[in-house]
């Protein structure tokens, strides 16, 4: 049947017509809000290349995390800046660390919001890679013991989601392990497994100070061109024990999130970061596109792609604009 007895226009002729046919659905429980929390009180620094973004002391992370819970977003995830870095990153598995205090306070003050610490040393280190270095390489093996102590740690200040973003191999089995022997069997961990050496984390490492001093990620982090080797991380996350897996960047490997999405049908997060948030918001300040438009339209590609769980920069400024 084609035209004029079949006219595409019908369902597009006003709001109401569209949103009966509409596909990908986006409601603001999907999305997840990362935060920088410091040390401090009352303290509250803007990151100068993600404007809306701050690092914020415990005080200033919960009022903003209430903010989110009431327009509704389902989630927050956090990433600590330590008072004091070393090279082994001790901050980072400290049960007094900056982590778990944000976690208690966050878990007292808005109890039903769900909060992910995220799992990774770069952050913690004073050379700013994400494991143990030793000879200039990082040691996979010397690393898993410090990320199931950071893990443990985490989710016994009460941790809902475990998401560990440092890219070792074997460390969603030994993270399962710890946790199971630390009695936090039902602690989830959403894996970061098919996760690429992208430029789009500039800003982050801003935010998080996390740029690594020598180098570069590329010796743990996959390379942009693979598909297939994304595909057998998440197969060996998932039989490692990954509840959920994550794909990251986003925009740039929707297409990786639809073969996750397709070949393994667990729940799959997608990772919209700090370099696809920044962009938007360079080119809005501009004027140059309207940057509130182009974000809702991204967040719904990622969606479309296959993404149950989107982790995004734009969740309090959106949340209240999806439904
Ligand atoms: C590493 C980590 C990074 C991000 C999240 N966890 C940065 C990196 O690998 O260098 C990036 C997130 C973003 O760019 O928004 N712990």
């Amino acid at each position: 049947m084609s035209f004029p007895i079949t006219r595409m226009r019908r369902f597009r002729r006003t709001p109401e017509l569209r949103a009966l046919v509409r596909e990908a659905r986006l409601t603001p429980a999907q999305l997840v809000l990362p935060l920088f929390v410091c040390h401090g009180e009352n303290v509250e620094r803007p990151v100068a290349s993600m404007p809306g973004c701050a690092q914020q002391s415990v005080d200033r992370l919960v009022a903003t995390a209430g903010q989110a819970a009431r327009r509704g977003v389902g989630s927050v995830i956090l990433f600590g800046i330590p008072a004091h870095k070393d090279p082994l990153g001790s901050e980072g598995y400290a049960d007094d660390g900056i982590v778990p205090r944000a976690v208690r306070a966050l878990k007292s003050a808005h109890p039903s919001l769900v909060v992910w610490a995220d799992v990774c040393l770069c952050e913690y280190t004073s050379h700013g890679h994400c494991g143990v270095l030793r000879e200039g390489y990082v040691d996979n093996d010397a690393t898993l013991p410090l990320l199931s102590r950071a893990a443990v740690a985490y989710a016994r200040a009460g941790a809902d989601v475990i998401a560990p973003s440092d890219m070792m191999d074997g460390r969603i089995a030994a993270i399962r392990a710890a946790l199971d022997q630390a009695d936090r069997a039902l602690t989830p961990i959403v894996s970061y497994a098919a996760k690429y050496a992208s430029a789009f984390y500039g800003p982050f490492r801003e935010a998080a100070e996390s740029t690594p001093q020598s180098g570069d990620r590329r010796g743990y982090q996959m390379d942009p061109p693979n598909v297939e080797e994304a595909l057998r991380e998440v197969a060996l996350d998932i039989e490692e024990g990954a509840d959920a897996v994550m794909v990251k960047p986003a925009l740039a490997y929707l297409d990786v999130i639809w073969r996750v999405k397709e070949r393994f049908g667990l729940p799959v997060a997608a990772y919209n970061v700090s370099g696809e948030y920044s962009i938007l918001k360079a080119a809005g300040e501009r004027g140059w596109l309207d940057a509130e438009r182009a974000a809702l339209e991204v967040l719904t590609a990622i969606r479309r792609a296959g993404a149950d769980i989107i982790l995004t920069y734009h969740a309090l400024e959106l949340a209240e604009k999806l439904g």
